[in-house]
């Protein structure tokens, strides 16, 4: 079983292409809960994207309640795939302490470079469309690369980490999970069309349509989804993204050869 937790489609797109090369199935995180993990003769997948050199905390939280199988010698591992625009930081290390917390077996963690879709800071923006290109068309080899060392039984850590790793993680990542998402900032512009679709892209179900508008809950957990998924660029977050661009992954699984 693989497990993922996706804004704009890049983590669900490398679980998916994931799940077929190791013949698995992969489900939206949320669907299935930590006591229900089923775990195959290859582990358990987990893919989610970098938040501010860290692990999304409800992934993280998430990771912490699996339960312990009984017979812990013949336990098998959890192996993890991070999407980033990219580098990581110390991202791996909050996943490697998490499983040593609960007593989780850890086989590996690998990261994958997909377009970026961070934009709520100043200075931060999705990427130019050739860089998008770029990355998107140099994912599936990677992707293929990571499947054949689960497969393996490889272990370590295998990311891109970036310079100031450590004070971006440590010092970075906490300022994000305190300040990084006002959910009261989160509001439609007058060209809302009232279609619903930032609604229904939500995949913690944090927005409500009351009176055919969206309307944000104090839930938000930072993903996104919403703004992008917008066809005419109207979800704001403050005054900050009315200038940025939006980005979707379209790839599909199936798609690639
Ligand atoms: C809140 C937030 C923080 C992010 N922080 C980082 C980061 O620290 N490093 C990085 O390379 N990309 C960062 N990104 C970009 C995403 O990790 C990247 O675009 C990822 O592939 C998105 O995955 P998704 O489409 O499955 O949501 C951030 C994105 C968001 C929404
Ligand atoms: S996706 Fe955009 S247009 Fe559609 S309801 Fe949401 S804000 Fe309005
Ligand atoms: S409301 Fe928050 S959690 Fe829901 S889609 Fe928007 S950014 Fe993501």
């Amino acid at each position: 079983m693989i497990l993922y937790f996706s804004g704009t489609g890049n983590s669900r797109y490398v679980a998916e292409l994931l799940a077929q090369q190791l013949k698995e199935k992969a489900f939206p995180i949320f669907d299935i809960s930590p006591a229900n993990v089923e775990w195959s003769d290859m582990g358990l997948g987990i893919v989610c994207p970098v938040y501010s050199w860290g692990i999304p905390p409800l992934v993280l939280n998430y990771i912490s309640s699996i339960p312990v199988q009984a017979n812990s010698t013949h336990q098998r591992p959890i192996w993890v795939v991070l999407t980033c625009g990219d580098e990581t930081g110390m991202a791996p290390e909050m996943i490697v302490d998490a499983c040593a917390k609960t007593g989780l077996k850890l086989q590996g963690i690998w990261s994958v470079i997909m377009p970026n879709n961070y934009v709520l800071l100043p200075g931060f923006d999705v990427d130019p469309t050739d860089v998008e290109q770029q990355k998107l068309s140099q994912a599936p080899t990677r992707i293929r690369t990571i499947a054949q060392a689960v497969i393996k039984g490889e272990e370590g850590i295998d990311v891109t980490r970036g310079s100031w790793a450590w004070i971006k993680t440590k010092l970075v990542y906490p300022l994000f999970k305190r300040w990084g998402m006002i959910p009261r900032k989160w509001k439609w512009t007058k060209e809302c069309l009232q279609c619903g679709k930032c609604a229904k892209a939500c995949p913690i179900g944090n927005i409500e349509m009351r009176g055919n508008h969206p309307r944000w809950h104090d839930k938000c957990v930072s993903c996104l989804a919403c703004y992008h998924s917008c066809p005419v660029h109207a979800v704001s977050y403050g005054n900050m993204t009315s200038s940025k661009g939006q980005y979707e992954c379209r790839l599909k699984a199936v798609n690639v050869k």
